[in-house]
């Protein structure tokens, strides 16, 4: 075995859907940071296939959690959403990633627009106590193509209960009618203003911190809609508003 990779157990493996799927694994990688992203792999042919996929869970908990999608004919992703309890599985030595509270400057408002399995490294933020005490709100955008998708909502529905007047979640769903949700994308709902309106917080340049994660066509679409309100990219050597992770 390759010196990357611990062995781990799958503790368990909850379906959302069809192809969605929550993966909980226990071992030992030692200390992450909640928004950063570590590796799962499996055995195939003789060869570790690993991807990295973001922690749900965040550090407090005794478990690490995933959050994923079958991808059709992708390698790695559907034999993952066939584990159960008690099976192996390796998990990479080392957590990576900067879409954290460590590399965000202060701000009024934190927004944490998602697509998909991109919503997992805000959860694993949201459950832990930094975003309450540096932020007056923080707004989680989740948009996927249908209701059925819109998962995590009892966790969803406790961050509510617990922060009333300073969590916002707007669920967008794109490829069929619902009551609540936005309908739509998010960067066209930037433009045209719809989703502060929804949220009831605007977002401007020095009030707002937004970090971006999931599809990389609404990363790059988002991102042009908040440069056009005059928002930066956040680098460490120029800070800025904007913080972004693609999943491919
Ligand atoms: C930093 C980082 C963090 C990631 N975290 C997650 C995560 O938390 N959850 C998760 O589901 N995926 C995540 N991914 C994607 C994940 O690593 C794999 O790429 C994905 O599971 C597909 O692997 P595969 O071997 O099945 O497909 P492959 O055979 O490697 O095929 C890859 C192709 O699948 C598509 N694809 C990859 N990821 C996705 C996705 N999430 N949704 C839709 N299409 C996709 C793209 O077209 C890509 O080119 C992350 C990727 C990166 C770079
Ligand atoms: N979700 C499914 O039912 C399903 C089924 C089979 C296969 N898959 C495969 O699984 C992968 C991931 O599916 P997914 O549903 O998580 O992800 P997705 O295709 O990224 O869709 C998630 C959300 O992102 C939106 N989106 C797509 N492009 C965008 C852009 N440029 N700007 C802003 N928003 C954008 C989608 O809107 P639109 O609806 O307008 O595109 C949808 O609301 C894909 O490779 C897909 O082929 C998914």
């Amino acid at each position: 075995m390759s010196s990357n990779w611990i062995d781990a157990k799958v503790i368990e493996n909850t379906h959302w859907t069809d192809t969605l799927y929550s993966l909980k694994v226990e071992g030992d990688i030692g200390d992450y940071e909640a928004g950063q992203f570590g590796r799962l792999g499996l055995m195939v042919d003789d060869e570790i296939i690993g991807r990295p996929y973001s922690f749900v869970s965040a550090p407090h908990e005794d478990f690490y959690e995933f959050y994923s999608i079958d991808v059709e004919e992708g390698l790695l992703s559907p034999r993952l959403g066939e584990l159960k309890a008690g099976d192996h599985i390796y998990l990479g030595k080392k957590a990576n990633g900067f879409l954290v509270l460590s590399e965000i400057p202060d701000a009024d408002d934190l927004w944490m627009l998602s697509t998909g399995t991109g919503i997992g490294p805000f959860l694993s933020i949201l459950k832990t106590e930094l975003p309450w005490q540096r932020f007056k709100k923080c707004i989680l955008v989740h948009a996927v193509r249908t209701a059925s998708e819109l998962t995590y909502q009892p966790l969803i529905n406790n961050l509510s209960a617990q922060h009333p007047s300073q969590f916002e979640y707007v669920p967008f769903v794109s490829r069929e009618k619902t009551q609540h949700a936005l309908p739509g994308r998010i960067p066209a709902a930037i433009k045209n203003g719809t989703l502060e309106d929804r949220a009831g917080v605007k977002i401007a340049d020095g009030k707002s911190q937004v970090m971006l994660c999931g599809n990389p066509d609404m990363v790059k679409d988002a991102r042009e809609m908040l440069e056009q309100r005059g928002l930066t990219k956040n680098l460490r050597r120029t800070p800025g508003s904007i913080s972004t992770e693609n999943y491919w």
